[in-house]
């Protein structure tokens, strides 16, 4: 960032300017930080977060926030997460990401905002890729862009405070689901909770989860430049597997997970040895193994808070099948 979008950027956190909750009117501190006129090329709302994109004199501008109604604690959370890793973390390390350059948080009124560059101009996103073969190869460049993230946190001296790793907390809480967890699977959910501790211990757990990987969390480049990793609200403190493991066992279907798990693994650890973290095919297994249970809990916990029907009982189904039949 260069120095004085830096100083604007901490002047408008000093002065605690209030978030945006529209995308036609700015807060006092957004056009402070941005003066001059300014297009709204683009605006929607999505299912936790609205969003803009604005032609301004400070170039094409992409404007996250807290829609009317969308206030939670859980959406707070994920907007206060999201903001912490793009201004203290992100410009660590080089993995390719849209860089902060405005945030306003109000905790009380669960309000949230942040603004990057728009990259829509000069990116596209997954569907784009249309036939089987473009979509594997994007694919590829999914697992390489996640593992170029796991390595470069891997043993990270960043990380520490809330970004420090901390196994009991998280096997306490897996333990509490898998033994209140009455839905669908759930003998196979029990069975993670148990098996779960013994697993971790084969894991690598000093780097940083995306915590929501997926083929809609990364922006290609027009230009054929690096990808782009976007939407930052569930990192975490983790073990590379439990990345993996969602973006095999969660979000791929069936019969894309046959057709592309093998390829998918192999990028992922050959981008990995690339970047200084070395596991062999057997630690990687092991890393999913463990990714796999993590993900079959966690998947149960949201889906107890869905409707029933909802996409996140679809994923159920299908990280509860990975984990019955050994991923
Ligand atoms: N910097 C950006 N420039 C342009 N479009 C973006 C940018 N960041 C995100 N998007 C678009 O907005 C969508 C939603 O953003 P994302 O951060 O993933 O929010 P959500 O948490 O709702 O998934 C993305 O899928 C992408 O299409
Ligand atoms: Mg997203």
């Amino acid at each position: 960032m260069p120095a004085r979008d830096l100083l604007t950027f901490g002047r408008s956190l000093l002065e605690g300017e209030g978030p945006a909750v529209s995308s036609r009117h700015w807060p006092q501190g957004l056009r402070a930080a941005f003066p001059g006129p300014r297009t709204r090329v683009e605006a929607w709302r999505g299912e936790g977060a609205s969003f803009a994109r604005y032609a301004t004199p400070h170039g094409p501008l992409f404007l996250k926030y807290v829609g009317r109604g969308q206030g939670s604690r859980r959406v707070f959370r994920r907007f206060a997460r999201e903001v912490a890793y793009l201004r203290d973390l992100a410009p660590l390390v080089a993995v390719p990401h849209a860089p902060l350059r405005h945030a306003a948080l109000d905790g009380s009124g669960g309000r949230a905002h942040l603004v990057t560059p728009d990259l829509a101009g000069e990116t596209h996103g997954w569907g784009l890729f249309t036939t089987p073969e473009a979509q594997e190869t994007a694919l590829l460049d999914v697992a390489r862009l996640l593992a170029r993230f796991h390595a470069a946190w891997a043993g990270h001296p960043a990380l520490r405070g809330e970004w420090r790793w901390n196994a009991a907390a998280l096997l306490e809480d897996a333990a509490r689901l898998a033994a209140t967890w009455s839905g669908p699977h759930a003998a196979a959910v029990r069975e993670a909770g148990v098996q779960l501790p013994g697993l971790l211990a084969h894991t690598r757990p000093h780097t940083l989860a995306h915590g929501d990987i997926h083929s809609g969390q990364v922006l290609w480049p027009q230009d054929g430049g690096a990808p782009v990793l976007i939407d930052y609200g569930q990192v975490h403190p983790s073990f590379p597997g439990e990345d993996l493991a969602h973006l095999l066992a969660v979000r791929l279907g069936v019969g894309e997970r046959a057709r592309c798990a093998g390829a998918v693994r192999a990028a992922y650890r050959e981008e990995l040895a690339a970047h200084g973290l070395r596991l062999s095919a057997a630690d990687l297994a092991a890393e999913e193994r463990a990714g796999v249970a993590l993900n079959l809990l966690s998947t149960a916990d949201q889906a107890g808070r869905a409707r029933r029907g909802s996409g996140v009982w679809a994923s159920l189904e299908s990280v509860a099948g990975a984990w019955e039949h050994g991923a």
